[in-house]
């Protein structure tokens, strides 16, 4: 299980990642994208460690989940290494069947920053360590590590990698920004091509890649990719050329060979619809409804977002209230642009 990573890296296949995401990355979101997108490798939104030992309430809320969202890595943050190794021992009951331990070395929230947590440890380099070696010690689940260039330039990244190699972590993703930047900047991945070639783990790269011809151009030597924003109303981003000539991979998703134009996926009308139907279904199934109709108002407006013709149902989609609501306004979409269906809204085709 610890060489986890090192064999996928091995069997020399290009790997994405559904990137953690707080208030977004639910249950019902990965199914969303692994419907679409199996080949997918799913990242929960973050837990507290410590919640995670003291609330049986919470473990047994969040770590079940569904057989389509394997292999499932969960995510968890705290600053104390103890607490971390006996959140794994919760995290690594069989009952759950979870696949990975990611370690939230990432957030650079400054309350959070200010107590020592998550993009702290950074320049907390030794309580990094530690977390990592008796994680490792607690645990034969594989252990990854997601964090930033650095907290604010002046602290070198291949050290503090190195040093998580060598507290056995076996897969690192680095963002390209450092704490300081928080959510600013674009994109400059130098740093991490440098780390590559001095580490042995398989390196992720993460922030601001949208589709194939950007992970080319970025990848380099990097090994595999993470995204959200590119994820966001578009579980098909993760569909490149591997999976379009896959004939054992059409089999399993309902994407459609002729919808790949230059290197991007374009979903029809009605796969962009049947995509909604089935995120608000799972996302009742998971959630009571009254939490749920907050929630999907925000997914299902995104994922109409390039077809401006639909404004007036996106207005309505963003104050729906029930399932029943949602699934009437989308059949009524349905029947409204009939002689539409099989067009792809992305390249303006309905007109
Ligand atoms: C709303 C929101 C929630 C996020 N939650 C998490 C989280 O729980 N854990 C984490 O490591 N990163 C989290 N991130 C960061 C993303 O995982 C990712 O690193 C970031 O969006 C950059 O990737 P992208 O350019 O593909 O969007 C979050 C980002 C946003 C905007």
């Amino acid at each position: 299980m610890k060489d986890f990573w090192k064999k996928q890296l091995k069997k020399n296949k290009k790997l994405v990642f559904l990137a953690p995401m707080d208030w977004y990355g639910d249950s019902a979101y990965r199914q969303a994208v692994k419907r679409i997108s199996p080949h997918v490798f799913c990242i929960s939104e973050f837990y507290s460690a410590d919640w995670l030992v003291h609330s049986k309430f919470l473990a047994d809320s969040v770590l079940p989940h569904e057989k389509i969202e394997d292999p499932l890595i969960i995510q968890i943050f705290w600053k104390n290494p103890e607490t971390f190794a006996k959140a794994a021992k919760i995290i690594e009951n069989e009952k759950y069947n979870i696949a990975g331990i990611d370690v939230n070395m990432w957030c650079p929230a400054k309350k959070v920053v200010r107590s020592w947590h998550w993009s702290s440890l950074l320049i907390n380099e030794e309580t990094a360590f530690e977390i990592i070696r008796q994680l490792s010690e607690a645990t034969k689940l594989p252990i990854s590590v997601k964090t930033r260039l650095s907290f604010d330039w002046n602290q070198n990244l291949i050290n503090f990698v190195k040093w998580l190699e060598e507290a056995w972590a076996s897969l690192v993703t680095i963002h390209w920004r450092t704490a300081k930047q928080a959510y600013t900047w674009k994109a400059d991945f130098t740093n991490i091509y440098e780390l590559k070639e001095k580490i042995w783990i398989p390196v992720i790269c993460n922030w601001d890649i949208l589709n194939y011809t950007d992970w080319m151009q970025k990848v380099k030597n990097l090994d595999w990719i993470m995204m959200w924003r590119a994820s966001f109303w578009n579980p098909w981003c993760f569909i490149w050329e591997e999976q379009i000539n896959d004939e054992e991979f059409l089999k399993i998703s309902p994407i459609k060979k002729q919808n790949f134009i230059n290197w991007v996926y374009h979903p029809s009308l009605l796969e962009i619809l049947d995509a909604m139907k089935f995120h608000a279904e799972k996302l009742v199934e998971t959630k009571w409804e009254k939490k749920w109709s907050l929630e999907i108002r925000k997914h299902l407006v995104q994922y109409l977002k390039n077809f401006p013709w639909v404004k007036d149902y996106r207005k309505r989609l963003v104050t729906t209230d029930s399932l029943e609501n949602s699934l009437a306004i989308i059949n009524e979409i349905k029947k409204n642009f009939e002689n539409f269906l099989e067009k792809r809204p992305s390249l303006w085709e309905i007109e």
